[in-house]
């Protein structure tokens, strides 16, 4: 039988093991809502967003490297924000497009494939007020920063978690880029905070640990390449974490 790719994507979400490994080693920092492993947002980043946000029926939010959509989803359900997602990868953005359906606010929420690093997306004209948010853990780097001006309205904000990679990562396939300051500084920002999420290296290290053990039943419960990927990240992203 053929695979079918957007199939054997949901499968991961879908994985009753690897939520279990990632609810098991975040312990109170599991935020339910998110979408393992993609998602590597703990409770404590989404507090963080959502107080710098004052997210609310009049925020218009932009979500870089939205994945499945689960921090947009939450901001459009719980505050009536719009929120604009744009991923590079279009079976992400199709699950984000399937889940902003049956959350019941799929009116404040859309969703588009691209990169942003290189296409010319722009966010709705309508909008407003845009407040940029993120919540990946897929590193941004100086060229994505010098894009933001362009999207954002001036005087909006940017909120994001990234990886700080001080040599190339090769489970990220990311080069090496550390100096988010004087990137956002050069593009025209001002920086309130810029700080290191304590407790992060503990909650990755753990859930890594927790989704190699059961690969086996990973294995039967995410199709074709997709379980293929997370074992390769899981096995080479901690002999990277000193550089990151
Ligand atoms: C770890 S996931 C995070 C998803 C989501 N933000 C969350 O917290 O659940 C990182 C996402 O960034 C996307 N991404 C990576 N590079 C990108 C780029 N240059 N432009 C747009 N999306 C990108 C990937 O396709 C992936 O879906």
């Amino acid at each position: 039988m053929d695979l079918d790719p957007y199939r054997a994507f949901r499968s991961l979400f879908a994985s009753k093991t690897v939520r279990s490994a990632w609810a098991k080693s975040y312990g109170e920092q599991f935020w339910e809502a998110s979408e393992p492993s993609q998602s590597q947002a703990t409770v404590d980043d989404i507090k963080f967003i959502t107080q710098r946000l004052h997210p609310s029926a009049e925020t218009k939010l932009a979500d870089l490297g939205c994945g499945g959509g689960c921090v947009g989803r939450y901001f459009a359900s719980g505050f009536g924000a719009d929120v604009e997602g744009i991923d590079a990868d279009p079976l992400a953005i199709r699950m984000a497009e399937e889940l902003a359906v049956t959350s019941g606010a799929g009116h404040r929420l859309r969703f588009k494939t691209g990169d942003v690093s290189k296409t010319g997306w722009r966010v709705a004209p309508s909008m407003a007020r845009l407040v940029w948010m993120s919540c990946s853990s897929w590193p941004i780097n100086g060229l994505h920063c010098t894009k933001l001006p362009r999207i954002l309205k001036p005087g909006s904000g940017f909120v994001g978690t990234s990886w700080e990679l001080r040599a190339e990562s090769a489970a990220l396939h990311a080069q090496a880029f550390d100096d988010y300051p004087g990137a956002f500084k050069d593009a025209g920002f001002e920086i309130e905070i810029y700080e290191e999420i304590g407790n992060w290296r503990r909650l990755l290290t753990d859930a890594i640990s927790a989704v190699v053990a059961p690969e086996d039943a990973i294995r039967r419960e995410v199709e074709g390449p997709a379980a293929e990927r997370l074992l390769r990240w899981a096995r080479a992203r901690p002999g990277e974490l000193d550089h990151s």
